[in-house]
């Protein structure tokens, strides 16, 4: 890993063993991209990969005769100047223009990374990674840009921010300030999203490039369920295993933009960052703003290498504290057992039954607070309801502890019902503007979390119930878009800046309670999946996949998830049957050896199901105890699509590849077919692999492909519905 900077040409050069990122100040000081891509050699001048010819009607940057800025790419591109393209910022300086020229000052290079202050961030130290900042200056205003990059010693990663600081005496608003832009040579790219609503998050669409720009938003307030804070543009002949292809990931967890802008020349250009529509920041002297980050991941292994990196990357550079790459608690949750209808008593029977399964955790969910009997009331009031609670968070706490369970419950602290003692005594707390009715979701308010105080109540409340219990896991959930955006009491001139600060505000309430209870393992939730993002991973390592856990259902949202966040993120519970959501009834097996690509729990009671079907929950949980290190941190292959198929398949390796578990699913079966056949991925060529009683090489596994007879799955067959398996490969 290195970054150069080849002082004569004016170009930096930011490599590792798997990628080069190339850029160089342009002649008129912006800074333009040269190349980012597979390692090449270095070189003092790359200027060979610039335009520099007159063209007809084409606006040039004088005096410069034969430089213009849309015939190159750019790193950084504003509006107003010679690249028509989609700009990357506005600024809008004192005397009404939006016209900047950002010109190179200086730069810096490090060893290490910076933290982004508030902001959610990946980090490694200063033997794994390097970063460049690159400082440029406004001519007319002063206003500076700061440019900064971080390269990784072992990923094919470049993160990007950015950081506007006004050092002129004027104010200037910023109308927009995205995170990063990437300008691609070519647009022979088809483009992939992951899209989606409550309930089927997540599943990967592709599109399209052609000329124009195609784009997806969130606009809502969280990073949405609809669409997620994560594109991918690949070849048309990448598939899963080989070809090019590049993704930008969000470190974000509000209103966010990504869009592909494909011009008339050929040039592709990525932008992300925060939604413009809901973003206005005005900067006063000596102000400074810094966007989040974002992750630019490159591959030429297919879209299984591209996920792999951004796995291995999460997992060990962006999740922090206790949890980070240690397996995770196998819980039961009261959610669906129970809803809110619950008494100590008949938590204390669930939890039992848990415990006997070898169940690890006990998660109490919604409910057990305030006049918290229905969702019409009680959200935002944080203390113990003692009708159903009488020895308060703490006594339910201990008696579960006593049974060998460790102990975690839910809140949902960014909201509030109108039917609270909260409300009543702060209505200005919530969203809403004057003279109109603001929008309800599920009953219930947005607090406004852009105000200091608010948090801070919160956390005072929520102090009082996890102070002095035995809290291992808590389960925060977000319930409803944001809408009356409107901040009580704040000036007019700031209510721009209202959507971004609650964002900074959820996250400080997090990075509060983590400061406070290092050790409580959180888990991120937004209505099931609807707040997935690179963001939340910071401050909760996983996150409830979807409320919609139907066995079938989850295949393919846990697959869509894969793409983008790793395994151990990837909140994923058996529920009972016929499935809340679907109405369809899979059987347990089949449940179990989806969840088991996740995080794993229960989310039923155990008591109201058949002693065979608890038998076999217990064979799941000591599958699970014994393998979840592997499932969870394992290298993830998806091998068949159930987006193109009527089965799924996927797979785990272990870093020395002497382990790998192989989930196989018929979700509709195909009738009088020949048995089935998969050809692995990851293992070791050379490697005798032994499966049941057979044993295979490695090469045989991954060229020849597994046979799916009754020799190497015991029971699978894709002759009938929901028949699924997992395979377990071992070479000791
Ligand atoms: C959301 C969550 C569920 C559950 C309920 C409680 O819908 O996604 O898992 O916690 O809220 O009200």
């Amino acid at each position: 890993m290195n970054i150069i900077w080849h002082e004569k040409t004016k170009q930096f050069h930011l490599y590792n063993d798997e990628i080069s990122y190339i850029m160089y100040v342009q002649p008129n000081g912006e800074m333009g991209q040269l190349y980012f891509g597979s390692r090449i050699h270095d070189r003092d001048d790359f200027s060979y990969l610039t335009y520099r010819r007159m063209k007809p009607m084409v606006a040039v940057e004088a005096p410069e005769e034969d430089f213009s800025m849309e015939l190159n790419r750019q790193e950084y591109p504003g509006f107003g100047g010679t690249d028509f393209g989609m700009n990357a910022y506005e600024a809008v300086y004192e005397d009404g223009s939006t016209v900047s020229n950002f010109k190179y000052a200086s730069h810096r290079i490090f060893a290490g990374k910076d933290k982004l202050e508030g902001l959610p961030a990946t980090y490694g130290s200063d033997e794994e990674a390097m970063s460049l900042v690159i400082i440029l200056e406004d001519t007319r205003s002063k206003l500076q840009l700061e440019l900064s990059y971080t390269i990784f010693q072992n990923y094919p990663v470049i993160t990007r921010n950015v950081k506007f600081i006004n050092q002129g005496d004027d104010e200037v608003i910023l109308n927009k300030a995205l995170s990063a832009c990437l300008d691609l040579p070519d647009q022979e790219y088809e483009w992939m999203q992951f899209s989606g609503a409550w309930a089927r998050e997540r599943i990967p669409v592709v599109r399209k490039i052609v000329p124009g720009t195609l784009s997806i938003e969130s606009k809502r307030g969280g990073s949405s369920a609809n669409q997620n804070p994560f594109i991918i543009v690949k070849r048309s002949n990448t598939d899963e295993f080989a070809g090019e292809a590049i993704g930008m990931s969000f470190v974000y967890s509000g209103n966010f933009l990504a869009a592909a802008d494909a011009d008339t020349y050929g040039r592709l250009r990525l932008l992300m960052g925060i939604h413009p529509d809901t973003f206005r920041w005005p900067l006063q002297k000596g102000a400074s703003f810094t966007t989040p980050e974002v992750v630019i991941a490159y591959t030429d292994k297919g879209l299984n290498g591209l996920s792999q990196s951004y796995h291995a990357l999460y997992n060990n550079h962006l999740v922090r504290g206790k949890w980070k790459n240690r397996p995770r608690p196998i819980l039961l949750n009261n959610w669906e057992a129970t809803f809110m209808d619950f008494t100590q008593e008949s938590i204390i029977k669930i939890a039992a039954k848990a415990k006997e399964a070898g169940a690890e955790l006990f998660v109490l969910d919604d409910g057990w607070f305030g006049a918290r009997n229905d969702d019409y009331a009680g959200l935002g009031d944080w203390v113990e309801n003692t009708d159903k609670l009488p020895n308060g968070m703490k006594g339910l706490a201990e008696k579960i502890n006593e049974m060998g369970l460790e102990f975690g419950f839910w809140i949902e602290p960014e909201m509030v019902n109108p039917d609270s003692d909260l409300y009543r005594a702060h209505p200005d707390w919530a969203f809403a503007v004057k003279g109109k009715t603001p929008a309800l979701g599920r009953h219930q308010y947005v607090l406004d979390f852009s105000k200091d105080e608010v948090v801070d109540y919160i956390y005072d409340m929520l102090y009082q119930v996890i102070d002095g219990a035995n809290i291992a896991y808590i389960k925060w959930d977000m319930n409803r878009a944001l809408t009356d955006v409107f901040s009580n009491g704040t000036p007019a001139e700031l209510q721009g800046c209202v959507y971004h600060k609650y964002v900074l505000g959820v996250y400080r309430l997090y990075e509060k309670l983590i400061a406070a209870f290092p050790d409580i393992l959180f888990e991120s939730c937004s209505s099931g999946g609807s707040r997935f993002d690179a963001g939340m991973l910071y401050y909760a390592p996983q996150a409830w996949c979807s409320d919609n856990t139907d066995g079938v259902d989850r295949v393919l949202i846990q697959y869509g998830s894969s793409y983008g966040y790793p395994i151990s993120s990837i909140g994923a519970h058996v529920s009972a049957v016929p499935n809340q959501q679907t109405g369809r009834t899979v059987p347990i097996a089949f449940r179990g050896n989806v969840a088991c690509f996740g995080t794993f729990g229960y989310e039923l009671d155990l008591n109201h199901i058949s002693e065979e079907e608890f038998c076999e929950v217990q064979e799941q949980i000591k599958f699970m105890k014994e393998n979840r290190q592997l499932l969870q941190y394992g290298k993830f292959y998806r091998l068949v699509s159930p987006f193109e198929t009527d089965q799924n398949a996927w797979m785990v390796v272990s870093e020395d590849q002497t382990k790998a578990l192989v989930g196989v699913y018929t979700m509709r079966s195909n009738v009088n077919e020949l048995d089935g056949r998969i050809r692995l991925a990851g293992l070791d060529r050379n490697k005798l692999y032994n499966i049941n009683s057979c044993a295979y090489y490695g090469d045989e596994l991954m060229c020849a492909g597994l046979v799916l007879n009754a020799e190497n799955t015991r029971n699978y067959t894709m002759e009938q519905d929901y028949s699924s398996c997992i395979i377990r490969l071992s070479a000791e």
